[in-house]
């Protein structure tokens, strides 16, 4: 990795192979999510991913949902970077260690990130409570990537969640971390695979306009997550237990497509509408963080990860000369 930028893993297949190889060929670090693939698929996508970029890349899994067969696949590739969520990876760390894999494990406490370092993780990414997705913690990125810092040094530490810009990347080297991940800013590009109405609703939001909640539950129960506030979300915040009490028979609002399979989309399911998804996209799970309020406009990804870097780069120059001056 040339500059210190992750595109984090967005699920289903947000952070497919295009956005992947962008980041990369721009010097950073790119995170495929295609988990709800078979083996075979997932093997054609990180082979696919292989022709658009020949830098290293890595693969994520969110351990609630099945991951065995992807994991192995990944390992007889010899991708570089195996990320994980949500669950304990350490089974895999040895067999993914033999094959020259690194280990990355997101936490959003100083506990769950002691842990891992123990079970011997390469890097641990710091997810703070403002991040976009599902949320682990309840402490804000500015707290908790210093003591996740003191506490696993010398593992290497990424920060993550409303990190959108280079004063962004700037402050988290301040804080000591080696580099960021940044989610929701990624999702406002041509590559990612975000639906256009889902990626509109992104740019005119604010910081203010995203709410922490376990309403999209339906596929992911017990799993906070921060979302944008739509109309829908107003409508049901708060009545959480009301919303999740009708279950398995809740009615359709759409359907996607993902790797070529047709899936229906029942309301408050946890998945977030890809490009393929038809019918009520604003009631669907529209995942972003409150960096939401730092980004303006659509990019292409490599113009976002240059100007973080250069511009972070810049302001620590400035900042130090500053502090030198009389
Ligand atoms: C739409 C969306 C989907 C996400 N899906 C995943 C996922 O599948 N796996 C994962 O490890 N993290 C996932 N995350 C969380 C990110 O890894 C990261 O913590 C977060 O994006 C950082 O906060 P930010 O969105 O403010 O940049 C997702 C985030 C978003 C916005």
């Amino acid at each position: 990795m040339a500059v210190p930028i992750v595109a984090a893993p967005m699920g289903p297949d947000l952070t497919g192979p295009e956005l992947v190889a962008a980041v990369c060929n721009a010097g950073g670090f790119g995170i495929l999510q295609a988990q709800l693939c078979p083996p075979d698929s997932l093997r054609q996508q990180i082979q696919y991913t292989r022709t658009l970029t020949s830098r290293p890349f890595g693969v994520n899994f969110v351990l609630h949902f099945p991951h065995d067969a992807g994991v192995q696949v990944c390992i007889e590739e010899r991708i570089s970077a195996l990320s994980f969520f949500w669950g304990d990876a350490s089974r895999f760390i040895q067999p993914a260690h033999a094959a020259g894999i690194k280990i990355i494990h997101q936490v959003g406490s100083l506990d769950a990130a002691v842990r891992a370092k123990q079970a011997g993780v390469d890097a641990i990414i710091a997810q703070g409570v403002e991040a976009g997705g599902h949320v682990a913690g309840q402490v804000s990125t500015m707290v908790l990537v210093p003591r996740i810092v003191d506490a696993v040094a010398p593992t290497l530490v990424l920060a993550a969640g409303g990190i959108g810009d280079a004063r962004g990347l700037a402050a988290a080297l301040c804080l000591g971390a080696d580099g960021v991940v940044m989610g929701t800013r990624f999702l406002a590009t041509p590559e990612a695979n975000a639906h256009a109405a889902y990626k509109a609703r992104l740019l005119s939001a604010t910081e203010e306009d995203t709410e922490y909640t376990v309403l999209f539950s339906n596929g992911w129960p017990d799993a906070p997550h921060r979302a944008l506030r739509t109309r829908f979300v107003n409508e049901w915040i708060r009545r959480e237990d009301e919303a999740h009490s009708i279950g398995a028979d809740e009615p359709l609002i759409g359907h996607t497509i993902i790797d070529g399979a047709e899936m229906p989309v029942q309301r408050f399911a946890s998945l977030p509408p890809n490009r393929d998804a038809t019918g009520d996209i604003e009631s669907m799970s529209l995942l972003a963080g409150q960096s939401a309020g730092l980004i303006r406009e659509m990019r292409p990804a490599a113009e976002i990860v240059r100007e973080t870097a250069q511009g972070a780069e810049r302001l620590i120059r400035e900042l130090s000369r500053s502090f030198t001056r009389e």
